[in-house]
This record gives C-alpha cells, structure tokens and sequence, in this order.
C-alpha cells in the first residue's frame, strides 16, 4: 500500500508515520511536508519505506504528482495552534483551507482513497460540568481563527463526497499528548519548563477541561476508520480522557516533585474555550475500536521521560516558543 502523508514531520502524523512503517510490511509512505516551525525532520529520520518531500499541500504543482502515485492520502498538514491563530490568522486561511482544497482537487482527479484529520474543536465549546458531549451529528460553532479554519476544511471535504464523489472520511479527535509534540503546546510546555526550572503557565483559572488521549490512540483510530469506515462519514475521537488544566499541571508537578501551588496564573487566552469532551460512540461501534493508552498518569509519566531523554530534538526551539509567550504576557 502505497500511504501519501500530508504533515507526517509534524506531531501525529510522524507518531502516524512510525506506526505506519512498525505494523504494514507491505507499507511505502510518502510524506508531505512544508516543514514549517512545526515540522522536524529528525521525528521521521532513519526509517525504512519513508520518503520525505518537502512541499506545500496548497500547491497543486507538488500535490499531483504525489496523489497520482498514492492509494490513500492521510491529511494531518495544518497549522494547529490556537495561540498562533490569534496573533496571525493567515497561515491558517491557506494551509488549512485551500491546502485541503488543493488535496481535494487531486484525489478528484486520481480517485484516490482520502481521509481528514479534523478536531473536535469545530464544535465549539461545552459547559464546565455540564452533562454533555461532542457528538457527530453536533452544529458546527467554532471559536478560534485555527478551528474555524479546521471547520471549513470539513465542509470542503463533504460537499466534494456529495457533489464529486471523492471517496472521504473525516476524523474530529480531542487533545493528543506523547512524544514528537511541539513545546509549544501545553503539556510538552510545561514539561520543558520544568526541566528549565520555570514555574508553568495557567491560562486564566485553568479550570478548561480537555479530552486527552495518547497519540497513538488516535492513530489507531485512524487506521480503523481508512480500513472500516463508510464514506463520506465523520467520526469522532475520544478515550473518555476528560480533566481541567489545572490537574494536569499538578500531575506533572508531582513528577518533578515540586508543591502542587508551584505556577503561575497568566494572561487568559482570548475566546478560551471552556470544555472539550467527545462521544465515540459511533466509531467504537461501526469500527470496533478502543483505546490501549488508558492510563493516563502512566502515559504522562512516560512523556516526561521522553522530553528528559530527548532535549536535542526540542532544546533549538524552546527559547524563541518562551520570548513569543512573554510577548502575550504568558
Ligand atoms: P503540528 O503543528 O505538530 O504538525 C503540523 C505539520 O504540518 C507540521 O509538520 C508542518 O510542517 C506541516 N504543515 C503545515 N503547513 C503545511 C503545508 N502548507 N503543507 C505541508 N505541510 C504543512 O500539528 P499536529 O498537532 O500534529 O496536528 C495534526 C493534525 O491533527 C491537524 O490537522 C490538527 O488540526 C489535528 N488535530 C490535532 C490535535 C492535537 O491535539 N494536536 C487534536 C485533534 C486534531
Ligand atoms: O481539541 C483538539 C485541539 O487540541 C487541536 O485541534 C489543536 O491542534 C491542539 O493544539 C489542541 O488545542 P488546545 O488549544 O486545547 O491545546 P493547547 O495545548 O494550546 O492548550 C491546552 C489547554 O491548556 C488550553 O485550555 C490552554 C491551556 N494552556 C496552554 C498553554 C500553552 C495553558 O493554561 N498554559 C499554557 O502554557
């Protein structure tokens, strides 16, 4: 099976990549990467069967030739964070929206089997407590220039099911953690603050829930919907992984065995949504899949010890993603 991944040096589509490549012997994958300041090389580096181009999704020149010789194209290339979005929008217009159109032209033309990595924040936000989660059928309410984006590259994605019958699934999945995670996110965030010896950073309260689940959790699901899914459907991501910011930031703490007050409260983020939490009946049922990284302080443990053991692959960045924070007063 020859596998085009789009973004595959970024987060989870290298964590995507690397199980590829371990699990499919029969696997060739090309990845697609503009390697922005969210791309690294070094996340995919040595492995067998993997062939880095590196290109823009958005320019149908690179994007042909690579969907012509592809069976299925997986699209993880985004711009992918909220904090960005708000200080510059524009980035996020052009790869996440005409990116995905660019992709969606291409596998028009080849009929090539397409699946859409999407997020569960194009539903908007939930109640703090309330008894609710993010269902398929939900309206789409997003908040943020970044999810807004996400949000019309679906639309994109179903209109091109229903008007051209490009053979799509799309996947909306909550917050991720594990290894190959940027540093400007918050988990590897607070993680390298602390190795740095600085306090984290709570947005606001830090009373906001997310919905974590291990990357390779949702990998798998990703698989099992390419293999399983109906086309044209959307399915939602989740491992029942709800907890607020500020318990996170206390599990961590405890790991570097400082006090559980040992933060500090910064600016909020502008918009800040207040709850994600995701209902995966749908996918658990039509696909039969379900989680293996249940433990969650086992797995940020063990994220921990990567960011320990991996400073060169972070420690060029931290710096530069530290001065843009202060800028925002976080
Ligand atoms: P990331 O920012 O770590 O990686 C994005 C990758 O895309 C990078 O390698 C970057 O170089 C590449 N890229 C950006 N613009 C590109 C372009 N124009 N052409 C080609 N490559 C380009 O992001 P991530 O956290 O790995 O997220 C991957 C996907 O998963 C995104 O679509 C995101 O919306 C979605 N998602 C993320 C999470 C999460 O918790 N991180 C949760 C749900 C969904
Ligand atoms: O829900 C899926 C989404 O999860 C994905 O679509 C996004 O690509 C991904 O970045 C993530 O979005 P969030 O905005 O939820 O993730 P982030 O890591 O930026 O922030 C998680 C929470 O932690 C959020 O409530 C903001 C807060 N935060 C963040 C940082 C960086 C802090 O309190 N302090 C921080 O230093």
């Amino acid at each position: 099976m020859r596998v085009l991944v789009t973004g595959g040096a970024g987060f989870i589509g290298a964590n995507f990549v690397h199980t590829t490549v371990e699990t499919m012997p029969d696997a060739e994958v090309t990845v697609l990467d503009k390697l922005t300041y969210a791309g690294n090389p070094k996340s995919i580096e040595g492995l067998d069967r993997v062939n880095l181009v590196v290109g823009d999704i958005a320019d149908m020149d690179t994007v042909d030739p690579l969907v012509a010789d592809a069976d299925v194209v997986v699209n993880f290339a985004a711009e992918s964070h909220n904090d960005n979005s708000l200080n510059d929008p524009s980035p996020f217009i052009r790869t996440n929206i005409e990116g995905t159109y660019t992709l969606l032209q291409a596998v028009r033309r080849h009929h090539t089997r397409f699946h859409h990595i999407s997020t569960d924040e194009v539903y908007g936000d939930l109640a703090i407590g309330e008894d609710r989660k993010f269902k398929p059928g939900d309206p789409y309410k997003p908040s943020s220039p970044y999810s807004s984006s996400k949000a019309a590259s679906d639309l994109l994605v179903r209109a091109w099911v229903r008007s051209f019958g490009v053979e799509a699934t799309i996947s909306n999945c909550s917050n991720n953690y594990g290894p190959y995670q940027h540093i400007e996110k918050f988990i590897p965030r607070t993680i390298t603050n602390l190795i740095d010896g600085i306090r984290p950073r709570i947005y606001g309260t830090g009373l906001q829930v997310r919905d974590w689940i291990h990357v390779l959790d949702h990998n798998s699901a990703v698989w099992e919907i390419i293999n399983k899914g109906r086309i044209g459907e959307t399915y939602l991501i989740g491992a029942n992984g709800e907890k607020n910011n500020l318990e996170v930031t206390r599990m961590i703490l405890a790991e570097f065995g400082r006090e559980p007050d040992d933060f500090d409260h910064v600016n909020d983020r502008p918009g800040h949504d207040q709850r994600y939490a995701i209902d995966a009946t749908k996918l658990e049922e039509e696909t039969g899949w379900e989680p293996q990284y249940r433990d969650f302080a086992k797995g940020i443990h063990d994220t921990i010890q990567w960011y320990k053991d991996h400073e060169d692959w972070w420690r060029p960045q931290k710096a530069a993603v530290e001065a843009k924070y202060a800028k925002n007063g976080q």
